[in-house]
């Protein structure tokens, strides 16, 4: 009797809570072809894999869905796991190298998105657009926040982390008449003269003299709490924080009380830990413009992302060489 050959199976795995996608995976299974079969789920935790899923070939995980040793431990074939985004930080690429299970990322979809989203977020606050839309659709309006408003050409904007998305907010900050600075331990000499913008050697100077701070390094050990209490009141009081990188990168429960106290001025922030946030006081916070991780996002930027995502699961399926290794498994 004939033995039928089993499809290679991809499974694109979206978070339950808020799921990024709504498209379902008609881009993916274009790019996978008909050989394979290309399907959707939604995780929240580790009990909502099945053996469908630790049975796939190769795993597609969008934003926030966390990829445990526990589940690393179960994949029965999994050749590549993908993170269908830039940050890595919800897999435990560790785990996964010890499984010798290659983990890749889509370093490049949305670099002028989130540097776009950011200057958003600062022009928001610089020119206290939100305020100034509540109080224009009220009746009878007035010139509110007045002392808030602030001449770009005298300000400083201070980039943490100059890496592709931390270079085009910088690039967009200058071209807007900021004076520019950046904190980034991990870049060599020179940096700072190929951008045309200064260097800070610490944290704690770059916060001193920033009116914006816009962070831009991935979570990781060494950035978790990178800006806490102690951080935020080295800012000015005057200043704004942007936040486009990830939530864990600012204490959630400093920043809130620092917006409250009037420790800074305002804050932008489209990541937050522990994101959504939870309750309506949180929400109610003074000075706070909160978006929904949506930095990425753009109609171009989630074609060209799913489109590589599903490219580098083929490439998997067909034992070829993987694009964007992230760590180290070839
Ligand atoms: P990248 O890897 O090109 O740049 C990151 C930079 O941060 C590097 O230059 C690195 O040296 C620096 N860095 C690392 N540790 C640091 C520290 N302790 N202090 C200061 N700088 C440090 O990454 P890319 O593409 O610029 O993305 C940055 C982050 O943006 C990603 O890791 C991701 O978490 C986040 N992101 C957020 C999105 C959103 O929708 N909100 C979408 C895409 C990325």
């Amino acid at each position: 009797m004939p033995t039928t050959k089993r499809k290679p199976l991809v499974a694109v795995l979206d978070w339950k809570t808020a799921p990024a996608s709504n498209s379902g995976v008609d881009l993916e299974a274009k790019v996978l072809g008909k050989g394979v079969r290309t399907k959707y789920y939604l995780i929240d935790t580790e009990a909502d894999f099945t053996p469908e899923i630790l049975g796939a070939d190769a795993l597609i995980v969008w934003q926030n869905t966390l990829i445990t040793e526990r589940t690393l431990e179960q994949l029965k074939r999994c050749r590549a796991l993908i993170r269908n985004g830039v940050g890595f930080d919800s897999v435990d690429i560790t785990a996964a190298a010890a499984r010798k299970i290659p983990v890749c990322n889509v370093p490049d979809y949305g670099t002028e998105e989130v540097a776009d989203h950011a200057i958003a977020l600062t022009l928001a606050l610089t020119r206290q657009l939100f305020p100034l839309d509540a109080e224009a659709k009220r009746p009878g309006w007035k010139l509110v926040a007045k002392d808030k408003l602030r001449r770009t050409s005298t300000l400083t904007f201070g980039v943490i982390g100059l890496g592709r998305i931390g270079t085009a907010a910088a690039l967009r900050a200058k071209a807007l008449g900021f004076r520019v600075v950046f904190y980034d331990p991990h870049l060599p000499n020179g940096v700072h003269k190929a951008v045309g913008i200064e260097r800070t050697d610490s944290l704690a100077k770059l916060l001193k003299q920033s009116d914006v701070v816009s962070i831009h390094c991935p979570l990781s050990a060494e950035t978790h709490y990178l800006i806490a209490e102690k951080e935020l009141s080295q800012m000015k009081p005057t200043a704004y924080l942007v936040n486009t990188a990830r939530g864990g990168i600012v204490k959630k429960k400093a920043v809130l009380a620092a917006l409250k106290k009037g420790v800074i001025a305002g804050a932008g922030l489209d990541v937050i830990e522990d994101e959504p946030l939870k309750t309506k006081a949180e929400a109610r916070t003074p000075n706070l413009i909160a978006t929904c991780h949506a930095a990425f996002c753009s109609r171009e930027g989630m074609v060209e992302m799913r489109t590589t995502s599903a490219r580098i699961a083929k490439q998997a399926i067909q034992g070829k060489r993987l694009d964007n290794v992230v760590n180290g498994v070839s």
